[in-house]
């Protein structure tokens, strides 16, 4: 499959090396045609690789990762071009991050909005499915390295594009369909983008390290009596 990846930080570097490696063809996108990030990324991909502007990856690709800075994502989609998006199934994994107040960072959409839920107002026929957010970049693409039965969340208004984007977790990052859980249409994303967080304090306060994730456990309503 042709796939496009937005953004050339060290998400875009894993999510397409991963990519590239099960056999696909992906174009790292970015603000400049010659982006230095993204040439030594596809050199060291290998010939599957190439990069180019947010456009020509929008363009090339039949898929779409938007990892891109959250609160920079509407810009980068508005350089892919309208007409690059639509119709396209587009897996945003952002989180809308503002560090520019130092360590722990601010949301800069939280409540009763998100990053998910912005791309998908703006671009009514993409079809926007929130995954992957809620862990760090290595556990996206080998969830073994978490030991356990944890979780991704997945939302999104068109189910079609939900149920495929569950099966290429599962064919191409290794998650088992058990460990999706859907939280429904795009106003999920509230939930996943406010738990960063939460996964931050986490990680520095009592983990250490980012190599971890939640397990959910259900147990049974009691009765009444
Ligand atoms: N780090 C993790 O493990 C992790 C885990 C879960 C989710 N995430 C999320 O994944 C996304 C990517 O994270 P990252 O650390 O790889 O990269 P990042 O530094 O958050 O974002 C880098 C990308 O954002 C683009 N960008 C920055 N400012 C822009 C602007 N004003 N207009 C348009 N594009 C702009 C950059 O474009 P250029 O290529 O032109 O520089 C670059 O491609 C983020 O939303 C992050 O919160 C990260």
């Amino acid at each position: 499959m042709k796939i496009g990846v937005l953004g050339t930080g060290g998400v875009g570097e894993t999510i397409g090396s991963k990519l590239v490696s099960v056999g696909h063809e992906v174009r790292m996108g970015s603000r400049t045609p010659d982006s230095e990030k993204a040439k030594n990324w596809a050199a060291s991909a290998g010939p599957r690789a190439s990069y180019g502007t947010f456009a020509d990856a929008a363009s090339f690709a039949e898929v779409l990762f938007n990892c891109t800075a959250g609160a920079a994502s509407l810009a980068a989609l508005e350089m892919a071009g309208r007409q690059n998006l639509a119709g396209k199934v587009l897996i945003d994994l952002s989180n809308p991050l503002d560090f520019s107040r130092g360590m722990p960072p601010t949301l800069t959409v939280c409540n009763d909005d998100s990053v998910g839920e912005q791309i998908q107002r703006a671009y009514p026929d993409l079809r926007v499915v929130k995954a992957l957010n809620t862990v760090t970049a290595p556990v996206m693409v080998n969830p073994g390295l978490v030991p356990g039965d944890h979780v991704l969340f997945v939302a999104g208004n068109d189910r079609g594009a939900k149920a495929r984007v569950s099966e290429w977790l599962v064919a191409w990052f290794g998650w088992t369909p058990g460990r999706l859980l859907d939280l429904g249409d795009i106003t999920g994303a509230r939930g996943m983008e406010m738990y960063l967080p939460l996964w931050i304090r986490m990680m520095q306060q009592s983990v250490g390290h980012p190599f971890f994730n939640i397990q959910v456990l259900k147990g049974a309503p009691p009765r009444r009596s």
